[in-house]
């Protein structure tokens, strides 16, 4: 048995990186698994090789910063697995990447709304049912960015600190409800992500070698666990990934 046997999990940014990873063990500890991204090319082929693989696995195009997507892709979760038990809202992006004084106001705020309201979205896409049900698992992938301001990126390090404040406001609201709320801070990840940071040359993050940055594995890991009863002390808390003893519990 897996560690996630029966579990039906709904995975934001799936196609590649951290999300594709988490899927991909989510699936193989026995989980359901829907994949969500943008771009269907990614999320449908990945589906298709767990499912070769004996997993159970769908995938659908689904836009975080619209409400009515996320909605319907809860629906279309429902409507395969019969349940939904957590959500990973790992959907994120950095471009624009550059100074806020020349920053155009209108892809600034669309990428606010994919990294900020887009965690609304899938939090509020899940709540009610959870809510009902009496159990699940909302885990929101933030940033070290969250608590550290990093020069061309102030949509993506507000956003962060935003969706932090938003766990702890979800944890408060739903705990001693068998919800549990959690916030998984990755530490730098060997990502397409990472590529356009390098590519951008504009802070200290980008100048970090490729080689430094922990592989897919490791947050896919911890992701998992966070599923597990085993992490259920620390809900409303974020879980950074650079903490030694937050690794040791983990098995990093
Ligand atoms: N890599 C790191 O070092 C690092 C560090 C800290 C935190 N994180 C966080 O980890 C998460 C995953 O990042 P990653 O490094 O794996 O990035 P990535 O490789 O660029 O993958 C991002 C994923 O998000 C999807 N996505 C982007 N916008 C979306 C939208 N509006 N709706 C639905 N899906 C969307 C992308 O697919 P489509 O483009 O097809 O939609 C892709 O699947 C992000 O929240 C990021 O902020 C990463």
């Amino acid at each position: 048995m897996g560690k996630l046997s029966g579990k039906a999990v709904v995975i934001t940014g799936a196609s590649r990186g951290i999300g594709a990873a988490a899927a991909e063990a989510m699936a193989v500890e026995g989980a359901s698994v829907l994949l969500l991204a943008r771009s269907a090319e990614g999320i449908t082929a990945l589906a298709s090789r767990l499912r070769k693989s004996g997993h159970v696995a769908e995938a659908m195009t689904c836009d975080v910063s619209e409400f009515t997507q996320v909605s319907a892709a809860i629906g279309r979760a429902h409507e395969a697995f019969g349940r939904v038990d957590a959500i990973i809202n790992n959907a994120g992006v950095i471009e624009p990447i550059g100074p806020l004084a020349t920053a155009d106001p209108k892809a600034w705020s669309h990428a606010a709304d994919i990294n900020f309201k887009g965690v609304f979205n899938g939090m509020r896409a899940v709540l009610p049912q959870m809510r009902a049900q009496g159990t699940g698992v909302i885990v929101n992938v933030g940033s070290a960015a969250a608590h550290n301001p990093l020069e061309g990126w102030s949509h993506y390090c507000a956003a962060k600190a935003g969706t932090a404040m938003l766990t702890r406001c979800a944890h408060l609201e739903n705990r001693g409800r068998g919800i549990r709320v959690f916030s998984l801070s990755p530490g730098t990840v060997a990502t397409e992500m990472q590529r356009k940071i390098k590519a951008s040359g504009i802070n200290a993050v980008s100048q970090m070698d490729f080689a430094q940055h922990a592989p897919v594995g490791e947050p896919a890991k911890a992701l998992v666990w966070l599923l597990t009863d085993d992490a259920a002390e620390f809900a409303g808390q974020e879980i950074s990934l650079r903490q030694p003893e937050m690794r040791a519990r983990i098995g990093l």
